[in-house]
């Protein structure tokens, strides 16, 4: 699949998550073939970028080719000069955000609540293409709400403007994310659109990858909740859609080289004291595919320290393969 100049070397696309995303587990992605990763997402309003928050959201030096920033905010010029100024800092493709349901975006009338503001939709996605010269990307939910899936209307008007790639998350805005995601609506954008479309929401496993892509039929698809402790999941789809089978599972040696470079890649990122704490989530996440982690993760989530968290990460590998050479 290509955006503009770049063709993707999978189309099997890392969704944005805010506080999941970042550089280290971006990167992660990438090396189990992810197509593309996107920052995430990052206010237009650019009076904020001083935070250190926003400056780790726009850290974009380390990622791989092509460098997807995506920004949130409902005006127009603010959200052309964000853009902007993100093409200043590296960005290869802009994204903008009208898929997240988070009260403190949709407060300001930005995310997935700007879809029911069709006309200023329109001025934003004007604005923000005539503002850069690299492609931009739209990433959406189906609808406001139920009643309102006007998720199509947008999606026309964000082809008519020049955006280059369309994202869709099968859920309206007042679903959140409850419910199953659905893919009528998907499949109706797709059958509209000369442009890719990205098919988006529960897809954690290879037999539903399958069925969205049968389902509507879109260019690629978008991960977010089913790579989140699993980067590997990438791999696993890649192999299943070339060859039809299932890749065998990654031997528990390399599943701990993983989790040892990724806990030393966000410690080296965010400094000890938050990289602890910011890892403690993807170590609940890890744990979550991982046989007799309990009590290992009851522990790893407590401690205060990088070493105390390498160290029983450590240790819990070295016990499982303590038992499986007894079992053997
Ligand atoms: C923790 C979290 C943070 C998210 N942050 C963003 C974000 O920054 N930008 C965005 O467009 N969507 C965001 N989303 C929505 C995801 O990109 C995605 O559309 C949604 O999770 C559905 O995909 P999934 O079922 O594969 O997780 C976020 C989702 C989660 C769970």
């Amino acid at each position: 699949m290509k955006i503009g100049p770049y063709t993707l070397t999978s189309r099997f696309l890392l969704a944005p998550m805010a506080g999941v995303t970042d550089a280290p587990f971006r990167r992660l992605c990438r090396e189990f073939g992810a197509g593309l990763t996107t920052s995430e997402m990052t206010t237009a309003d650019i009076s904020l970028w001083q935070t250190e928050k926003s400056r780790r959201r726009l850290d974009i030096d380390g990622d791989l080719e092509p460098r997807a920033v995506q920004i949130a905010g409902s005006e127009p010029e603010q959200m052309a000069l964000a853009a902007r100024l993100c093409v200043e800092r590296g960005a290869q493709i802009v994204d903008i955000n009208m898929g997240c349901p988070a009260k403190k975006v949709c407060r300001k009338l930005a995310g997935s609540a700007l879809m029911q503001d069709e006309a200023l939709v329109q001025k934003i996605l004007a604005a923000v293409v005539a503002a850069v010269d690299i492609p931009v990307t739209l990433k959406m939910r189906t609808g406001w709400d139920p009643d309102h899936r006007n998720g199509p209307e947008i999606a026309k008007i964000a082809e008519g403007e020049g955006i280059q790639a369309l994202a869709v998350h099968g859920r309206t805005r007042a679903c959140r994310y409850k419910g199953d995601a659905e893919y009528e609506t998907i499949a109706r954008i797709k059958n509209s659109l000369s442009i890719p479309v990205i098919a988006n929401g529960d897809i954690t496993t290879l037999e539903k990858s399958l069925e969205v892509l049968r389902l509507t039929e879109a260019d690629a698809l978008m991960v977010g909740r089913g790579a989140q402790g699993r980067p590997w999941f990438f791999r696993e789809l890649i192999h299943f859609h070339e060859t039809g089978k299932k890749i065998a599972p990654l031997e528990l040696e390399k599943v701990r080289d993983i989790m040892l470079g990724h806990l030393n890649g966000l410690y080296r990122f965010y400094g000890e004291t938050t990289g602890v704490r910011v890892a403690r989530k993807h170590l609940s996440w890890y744990c979550a595919e991982l046989t007799d982690s309990a009590s290992f993760r009851s522990k790893v989530v407590r401690v205060d320290s990088a070493s105390e968290q390498l160290t029983l990460t450590r240790d819990y590998f070295a016990r499982q393969r303590e038992r499986a050479s007894l079992a053997a």
